[in-house]
């Protein structure tokens, strides 16, 4: 962190956000330590939630073109953000391409990381690429699976569009099964009817997704992608 500090906007402290009291030797917060906070919290935003999605919001557009009763249920999960991912509890979105389950479910995983809560936040085609990647050094895999199971709050998006092998069902059931077991929020956005979903990736951790998770919130129509063209 020190030694690239950008400069005091006040030209009061060293750029740290604070200032030190030399006859004391104590120190104390600089004027600029508040807008400093911000900008990290903000760099941390811009971290994880793709570019897309940094800006969703429930009072702006798409979201408020959206099913109201499903944003409304997002809306609430967020407002208990803590106490749903101490409780383990997740949310899935479930329907057809288009229809705004990722940004809604981006919303989530913004309440989390504004929370101070650990997230994740992973397509599944790429987690089980950069899992395969994560194989050819042992640590780097035992990293990753740990950093999966402990996350205050793993959200994969598109469950079931993972080209599927047996290798890739272990992974999935594994990661699963580790976060129910330890009562770790989840939440997951797919294309696929519960029913559809056992087919893709199995009914035992299908089984555990809706104890996680409860009725998936159904999001369906058209192609929102393409109605601009319309
Ligand atoms: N109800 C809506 N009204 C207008 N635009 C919407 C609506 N829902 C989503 N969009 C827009 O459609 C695009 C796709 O949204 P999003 O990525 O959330 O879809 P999705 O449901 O996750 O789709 P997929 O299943 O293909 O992943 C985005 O540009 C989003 O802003
Ligand atoms: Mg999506
Ligand atoms: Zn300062």
């Amino acid at each position: 962190m020190s030694g690239d500090l950008a400069p005091c906007q006040y030209g009061i402290c060293d750029g740290s956000g604070f200032t030190i009291d030399e006859a004391t030797n104590t120190a104390s917060d600089c004027r600029c330590r508040p807008s400093l906070l911000a900008a990290g919290r903000a760099r941390s935003l811009e971290a994880r939630i793709p570019r897309k999605y940094r800006d969703v919001a429930f009072d702006r557009f798409p979201i408020t073109a959206i099913e109201p009763r499903v944003v409304d249920a997002v809306k609430r999960f967020t407002r208990d953000i803590n106490p749903n991912l101490d409780a383990g509890k997740g949310l899935w979105l479930v329907g057809d391409p288009g229809t705004g389950k990722t940004t809604l479910a981006m919303l989530i995983s913004k309440a989390a990381i504004e929370a101070k809560r650990t997230t994740a936040i992973y397509s599944m085609p790429r987690l089980m690429a950069v899992l395969r990647t994560a194989i050819e050094s042992e640590e780097g895999l035992l990293g990753l699976l740990d950093r999966l199971a402990t996350v205050d709050l793993l959200h994969i998006d598109d469950l079931g569009a993972e080209h599927r092998t047996d290798w890739v069902l272990e992974q999935i059931y594994s990661i699963v099964n580790t976060r129910y077991e330890d009562q770790r929020s989840i939440v997951i956005t797919t294309n696929n009817m519960p029913d559809e979903l056992e087919a893709q990736i199995g009914a035992r951790t299908v089984s555990r997704l809706v104890e996680m998770c409860g009725d998936p919130l159904p999001l369906f129509g058209s192609d929102q992608r393409m109605s601009f063209t319309a």
